[in-house]
């Protein structure tokens, strides 16, 4: 059924969305798998294979799962970025500048980061019963084979937009409220996946409105009908506002238990019409 959905050619996907992609600017992703290996300037000589890490495989989490440093906005940093991971291996008792000692190693964050959460993974899926576990490796030769991985560097990349993205109501659409102000960006903490859901990945993404293509109701006026769910308005409205009514919650429970600073609350978005439709 959703594949009858895919067929959109770029500009007419542009007119019937109403999306204007405004964005100052892009951000390059690699998709496909990337090879992990110690840098040439390393001055570690490596003594297992190097690491074919599938990224797009990862995107179901969100980016910050990893890049845990990047705002959304900027170019994102190697992990290796001098002032962050920058020693390959842990440096050895004494040689270490006290600075430097509170960064890990690049092994050991790679470590860190990628077992602990193949891990967690896998101890979560079988305490909640599941029969498949889907998870990466946790044994060496999961990540470090023998013999060794060939290089495999994928040049594929998807280009996203950042900054503020208008969104109109498509054409056809006789509007009652003003456009929306969408900054992309912002939503980077949660993971792709959880608004563009039918993401696989790595082919292009997909206006919601290519699908959610209904202009009109189809019957009742609730959005929560199951028989809205292409109607453009009812999948905005639904992935839009539950959300924002959902960290406005978690900002109340919070500030209701007192004792939390200011900073740390949970962000807040917008659940006023007017928040999203601005009037100006
Ligand atoms: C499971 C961990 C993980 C997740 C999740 C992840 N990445 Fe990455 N990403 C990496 C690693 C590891 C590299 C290689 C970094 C390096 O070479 O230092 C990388 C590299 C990149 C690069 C290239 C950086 C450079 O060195 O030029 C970009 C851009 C990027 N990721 C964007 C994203 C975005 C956007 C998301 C969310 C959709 C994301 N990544 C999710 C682990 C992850
Ligand atoms: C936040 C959790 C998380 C992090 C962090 C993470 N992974 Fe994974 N990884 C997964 C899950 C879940 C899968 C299984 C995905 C699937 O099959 O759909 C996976 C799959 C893989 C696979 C593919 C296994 C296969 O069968 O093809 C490799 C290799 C891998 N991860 C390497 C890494 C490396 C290297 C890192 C660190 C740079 C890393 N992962 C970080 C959760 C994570
Ligand atoms: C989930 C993937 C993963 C697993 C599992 C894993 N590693 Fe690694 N390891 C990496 C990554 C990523 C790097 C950094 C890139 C590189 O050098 O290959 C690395 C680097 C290393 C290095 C430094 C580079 C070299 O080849 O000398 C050593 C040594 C190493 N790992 C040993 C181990 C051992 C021993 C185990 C099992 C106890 C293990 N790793 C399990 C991902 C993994
Ligand atoms: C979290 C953001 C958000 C909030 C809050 C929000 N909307 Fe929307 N709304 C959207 C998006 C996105 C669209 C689709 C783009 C468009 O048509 O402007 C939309 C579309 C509409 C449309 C159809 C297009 C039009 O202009 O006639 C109406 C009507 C509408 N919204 C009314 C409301 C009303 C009334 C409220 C307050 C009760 C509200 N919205 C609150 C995001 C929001
Ligand atoms: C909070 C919801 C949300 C999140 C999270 C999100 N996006 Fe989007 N994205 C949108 C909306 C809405 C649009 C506007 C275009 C449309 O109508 O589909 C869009 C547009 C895009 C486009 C342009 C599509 C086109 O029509 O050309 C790309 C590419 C994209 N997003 C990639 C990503 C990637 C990669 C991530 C994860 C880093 C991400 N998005 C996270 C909601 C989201
Ligand atoms: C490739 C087609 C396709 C694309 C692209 C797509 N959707 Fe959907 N969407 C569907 C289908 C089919 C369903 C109903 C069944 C399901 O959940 O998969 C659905 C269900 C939903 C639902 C739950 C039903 C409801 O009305 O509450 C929401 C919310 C939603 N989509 C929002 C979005 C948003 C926002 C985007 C863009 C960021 C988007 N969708 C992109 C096909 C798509
Ligand atoms: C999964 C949760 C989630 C979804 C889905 C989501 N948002 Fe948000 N939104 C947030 C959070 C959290 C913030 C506050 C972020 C911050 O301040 O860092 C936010 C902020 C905003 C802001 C205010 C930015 C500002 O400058 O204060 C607007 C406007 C907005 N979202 C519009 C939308 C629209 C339109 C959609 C649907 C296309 C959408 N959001 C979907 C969680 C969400």
């Amino acid at each position: 059924m959703k594949r009858l959905f895919l067929i959109a050619v770029p500009w007419f996907a542009f007119v019937l969305t109403g999306v204007a992609l405004a964005a100052d600017a892009t951000l390059e992703i690699p998709t496909g798998t990337m090879t992990l290996e110690a840098p040439e300037d390393a001055e570690y000589k490596a003594t297992l294979s190097p690491v074919n890490f599938p990224h797009s495989l990862h995107f179901s989490y969100s980016c910050q799962a990893c890049h845990h440093n990047w705002d959304g906005n900027g170019p994102i940093k190697s992990c290796g970025t001098s002032g962050c991971h920058e020693n390959f291996w842990a440096p050895k008792p004494g040689q270490a500048d006290v600075s430097e000692t509170s960064i890990k190693s690049m092994t050991g964050a790679f470590h860190q980061v990628c077992r602990d959460c193949h891990r967690n993974e896998a101890d979560q899926q079988k305490a909640a019963g599941s029969k498949r576990i889907v998870t990466g490796p946790v044994a060496c030769a999961g990540c470090h084979p023998d013999p060794h991985s060939d290089v495999e560097n994928s040049d594929k990349t998807l280009s996203v937009p950042l900054g503020i993205l208008t969104i109109e109501a498509p054409e056809g659409v006789e509007a009652t409220r003003n456009p929306v102000g969408f900054p992309h960006g912002l939503h980077f903490q949660y993971a792709c996946k959880d608004c563009h859901h039918d993401w696989d990945g790595e082919s292009e993404i997909e206006a919601c409105t290519s699908c959610h293509s209904e202009t009109e109701p189809s019957g009742t006026r609730n959005i929560k009908d199951e028989a809205n769910q292409m109607y453009y308005l009812a999948a905005f409205h639904n992935a839009c506002v539950t959300c924002h009514r959902d960290t406005d919650k978690k900002q109340r429970e919070a500030m209701a238990q007192g004792k939390i600073k200011k900073a740390d609350l949970p962000k807040t978005a917008p659940v006023n019409c007017n928040g999203c439709h601005s009037s100006s």
